[in-house]
């Protein structure tokens, strides 16, 4: 990112006392005894809707407010300005929120943590083994390859189920493809999970990650203790979809090992750095898990504004014929002359994110904008609220794709952050980026895709933002 100001935070150090600024000072909800705003947030459609809820709270109470959904107080920030100023102080650790559930099933199990529990130095370790592989773009190219194998196959796959254009359950389809390309680039491997029929095990994993997905959010406002201690149906159904992620996970890693190959990505990882064999299960399992629901979300939302926006897939469909020769499989080399093709995806994901918000906590006091936080305050970033603000995106409610072309320069880049900020960003970025501006290239190459019906599709939290019925599209060949 490119700086603009860090005018809004502080050390404590530099802080001058500031009396009324206090954390107590904050404005939000009204909280009440142990519930705190949860009653409200019921109210307004409960978890699923808590997207919504925040982005009402900041238009009630501005740029930055507090908040406590039982248990768990937040900060939500949802201002460009003061999330530079976070990223500008940021440490060599930045820290999530604890995800106490998840934390609570490996300590169960005596499983190592991942990435995306991982604090401190072990984090920092873990991350650096996979950062080349995942982060530097040279690399990332390389697997564009791989990427386009498993889209030959999506591409005959949803022409097998096109019943008339439409495909039934177009999500679970555009899951099976991220896992099938996550796992040829980890395992090296084919599942073929996009033939007939498939491999049952794997499609008992895609849906243990969304069981999973759908029940920690019970647990992460109500006791992790209370759930374990009363086996609560919540922590039951946690524990045995963690169960069959991880077992499942292990069978593949254990079965790539063993194969005595010492070429692809899992034997150059384990053989050449320092991870021990539970640290390397943990660690694939979560970038296994990391890989799959978001890419597929997040293609899906593009299908779904390409096909309320004609105009833009018509305008798509030319850079693609402009720039990829009839009778050639879209690459890598390709994408870098897209730049209509970047910007659709980009606009997709600020106006349909995959994940609404993501967290820091705070590893020493900190004066952020007008107040002192103290060390420990759990930061909610609200990428969702900042990227529909009015007020660093014009006309913010219509998919414009031009907006990235024509006035980048105005656009604050702290107001786009959809796959979170600084050292602790999304890893899997650059790689879900390249999938799906392939996946579109396939898919607006051959079909169009048309509005079935002009109803409004809401967005439902249910760890990723997903549409609330069937999305009313049409694969018609062209
Ligand atoms: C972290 C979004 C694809 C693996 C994150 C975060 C976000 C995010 C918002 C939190 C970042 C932060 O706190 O600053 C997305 C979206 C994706 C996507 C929208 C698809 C469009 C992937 C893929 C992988 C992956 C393909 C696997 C290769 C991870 C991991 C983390 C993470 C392991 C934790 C990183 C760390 O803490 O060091 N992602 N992600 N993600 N993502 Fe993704």
């Amino acid at each position: 990112c490119k700086p603009t100001s860090s005018v809004c935070v502080l050390d404590s150090k530099d802080a001058l006392p500031c009396p009324g600024h206090t954390f107590q000072s904050i404005p939000g909800p009204t909280s009440w005894p142990l519930v705190g705003n949860l009653i409200d947030i019921i109210r307004r459609g409960g978890l699923q809707k808590q997207h919504q809820t925040v982005m009402d709270y900041h238009k009630k109470f501005g740029k930055i407010f507090r908040m406590k959904m039982g248990s768990f107080e937040s900060v939500n920030i949802g201002a460009p300005c003061l999330l530079e100023a976070l990223y500008r102080k940021e440490g060599n650790y930045p820290q999530r929120l604890e995800i106490k559930p998840w934390k609570a099933y490996r300590d169960l199990r005596d499983e190592a943590y991942g990435l995306l529990i991982l604090e401190g130095k072990d984090w920092q370790r873990v991350r650096s083994t996979f950062q080349h592989k995942f982060m530097k773009p040279n690399e990332v190219v390389k697997l564009d390859g791989k990427i386009n194998e498993v889209l030959a196959d999506f591409l005959n796959r949803i022409g097998e189920v096109n019943m008339d254009g439409k495909i039934n359950d177009l999500y679970f389809e555009l899951n099976k493809w991220s896992f099938e390309t996550i796992c040829y680039v980890l395992y090296d491997k084919r599942f073929g999970i996009l033939k007939e029929n498939a491999d049952e095990e794997a499609t008992d994993f895609i849906t243990a990650i969304k069981t999973m997905m759908n029940m920690f959010g019970k647990m992460m406002v109500t006791p992790v203790s209370l759930h374990k201690s009363l086996n609560t149906k919540t922590w039951q159904n946690h524990t045995a979809a963690w169960d069959c992620i991880f077992n499942t996970a292990k069978i593949y890693i254990d079965k790539k090992l063993k194969s005595g190959d010492t070429h692809g990505f899992l034997s150059d990882i384990y053989h050449n750095c320092p991870l021990t064999k539970k640290e390397l299960y943990a660690a694939i399992t979560e970038l296994q898990i990391g890989g799959v629901e978001t890419t597929a979300n997040s293609a899906l939302w593009a299908i779904f504004n390409l096909s309320r926006n004609p105009h833009a897939q018509d305008k798509l469909l030319k850079e693609i014929r402009d720039v990829v020769p009839a009778g050639q499989v879209p690459c890598a080399e390709h994408i870098k002359n897209m730049p209509y093709l970047k910007a659709c995806l980009k606009e997709s994901m600020r106006l349909s994110p995959s994940i609404p918000f993501t967290s820091r906590t705070l590893d020493r006091d900190t004066l952020l904008g007008e107040y002192s936080l103290p060390k420990g305050t759990v930061l909610m970033i609200n990428s969702q609220a900042l990227g529909s603000n009015e007020e660093y995106f014009d006309n913010g409610k219509q998919f414009m794709p031009e907006r990235w072309l024509e006035n980048k320069n105005s656009i604050n880049p702290f107001a786009h952050v959809p796959f979170g900020i600084g050292k602790r960003m999304c890893i899997g970025r650059r790689l879900a980026e390249l999938q799906i501006q392939l996946a579109l290239c396939w898919l607006i190459r051959d079909y169009k895709i048309a509005a079935t019906d002009y109803e409004p599709v809401e967005a439902v939290h249910t760890g990723t933002l997903v549409p609330n019925r069937e999305l009313p599209v049409a694969f018609i060949h062209r």
